[in-house]
């Protein structure tokens, strides 16, 4: 099992034989956010998804594979992951990435259509969705449907406006950033 530990503004991986790695500044990250260079806002779901892992989620959905993927594997060893992920490229990087993770499973569906949809013909719902690729009112309608009651959904860039069709399918639980955590606004 591997765990991601907190020393001051450093967060560690400890590894299966007591192994410690860096694995980002929490400090360097935030100042990075103030100061919001180009390209560091893709990582701004970093406070509310590691939030979200706390709660231990089992079965964990995501569309847009990256380091959302290792951080959900690294906090919950223990839960299934679905990744969706629909360019061929990064579907192979990640795919290799997880090569020995049974937990992990990273899809390639480059069809729009079917990406969204995927999930649909999975058996069971999901504790937490994180929803973070193309297509996203679309998967968030789908999300909705394969959440279990209490489970969540994080939606990334919830700032640029084509969302709020989907958003408002949802309660806000939450907002950091330009990220939010959801819950179902029907009591399922
Ligand atoms: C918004 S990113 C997904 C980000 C992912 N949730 C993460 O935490 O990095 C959407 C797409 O970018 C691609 N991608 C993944 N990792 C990437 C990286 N390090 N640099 C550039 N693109 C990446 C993948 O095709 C992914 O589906």
């Amino acid at each position: 099992m591997v765990y991601l530990i907190q020393i001051k503004q450093y967060v560690w991986t400890v590894g299966k034989k007591g192994r410690i790695k860096m694995m980002f500044s929490i400090k360097r990250f935030v100042d990075r956010m103030i100061g919001a260079p180009r390209g560091i806002e893709q990582y701004s779901y970093i406070p509310i998804l590691m939030e979200a892992l706390k709660d231990n989620p089992k079965n964990i959905l995501e569309w847009g594979t990256g380091l959302s993927t290792s951080l959900m594997s690294l906090m919950c060893p223990n839960a299934s992951i679905v990744a969706i992920e629909h360019n061929y490229k990064w579907f192979l990087y990640y795919n290799y990435k997880f090569r020995n993770n049974a937990n992990v499973s990273v899809v390639y569906v480059p069809n729009i259509k079917n990406y969204s949809n995927y999930p649909l013909g999975l058996r069971g719902c999901f504790d937490l969705v994180f929803v973070d690729g193309m297509d996203r009112n679309k998967c968030l309608v789908v999300a909705n449907a394969k959440l279990v009651v209490g489970g969540r959904i994080i939606l990334h860039d919830v700032d640029r406006k084509e969302y709020l069709k989907g958003v408002g399918l949802f309660t806000v639980v939450r907002k950091c950033f330009n990220t939010v955590l959801l819950k179902s606004l029907v009591v399922k």
